[in-house]
């Protein structure tokens, strides 16, 4: 025996840090390793608002998810999904509308092995281990094909995903590549690490995941973070900082001045 937790799938690095669990510390959650911890907390020191963005982005994710099952969207790809954690994806759609599907995608091990045992017994959520830089194995997978209907308007999900793919691969062609296999009516929802507001900080943030943890983390400017919706229409009130969209009471919104390291958008295809 190792001595690790019974949920760490065999033959993973824990002594790496890795994107999944750094967010999993950051949240509170318990499937992170000291070397996920200690890049949590040069994040946190860096930014102190750090733990709040990424609960802002959770519940980001929660509303728009509503906001989709409201209009009618009854299945969803969320590619990078993560650990689960409160608030997830296929409970919130479920919640608003049973019948809703949820194909999940990640890379990362632990992010599978937890979706899988939770996800045990649910006919219609499952987990597809792969990587969002190869969008057509995405597309072909069994397991999408299982869950999503491609001739019917689904809810794709890249949230606090697109900024671990450097723009060398090119991560705008990979969402237009999505993008094109979605039935008009279809929805794309977006989080994105930002520069806006305070580029020192975040391009330090940059460098403590290039020098320790699983992918590297490239902060766009608006204007790139725009085009990702090439070919979409902004839904109201377009690409704002994470928690003004859409907030769910006056209460929600913060005070002005805050950073709040990314900014969401979430839009439709005609
Ligand atoms: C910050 S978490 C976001 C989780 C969830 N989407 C949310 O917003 O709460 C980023 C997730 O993206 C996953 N990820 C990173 N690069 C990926 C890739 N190339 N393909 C698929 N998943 C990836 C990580 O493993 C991690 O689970």
């Amino acid at each position: 025996m190792t001595g690790q937790p019974s949920w760490v799938p065999p033959g993973i690095d824990t002594q790496r840090a890795n994107v999944a669990r750094v967010y999993d510390y950051l949240l509170g959650g318990s499937h992170n390793f000291l070397a996920d911890q200690d890049v949590g907390r040069m994040i946190a020191a860096l930014e102190p608002n750090a733990r709040a963005i990424g609960r802002a982005n959770r519940a980001f994710l929660g509303r728009a998810v509503r906001v989709l099952a409201d209009a009618g969207i009854r299945q969803f790809l969320d590619i990078g999904s993560g650990i689960p954690t409160e608030g997830s994806v296929h409970e919130v759609a479920q919640q608003a509308a049973p019948d809703a599907r949820v194909a999940y995608v990640d890379v990362d091990p632990v992010a599978i092995a937890h979706s899988r045992a939770i996800l045990e017994g649910n006919q219609n959520a499952m987990v597809i281990d792969a990587d969002l830089r190869e969008p057509e194995k995405i597309l072909a997978h069994d397991g999408t094909q299982h869950m999503i209907d491609f001739s019917q308007p689904a809810g794709l999900l890249l949230v606090a995903v697109l900024h671990f793919i450097a723009d060398a691969e090119d991560p705008w062609r990979i969402v237009a590549t999505l993008r094109d296999r979605l039935a008009p009516g279809s929805y794309l929802v977006v989080c994105h690490g930002t520069d806006e507001g305070k580029p020192t900080v975040a391009h330090a943030a940059e460098k403590v995941y290039d020098r320790g943890v699983s992918a590297g983390l490239h902060m766009r400017s608006r204007a790139e973070i725009l085009r990702f919706f090439d070919g979409f229409e902004l839904v109201d009130p377009g690409v704002v900082p994470i928690p003004l969209w859409r907030p769910d009471s006056p209460a929600d919104v913060p005070e002005p001045g805050k950073f709040w390291g990314g900014l969401v958008g979430v839009a439709q295809k005609p």
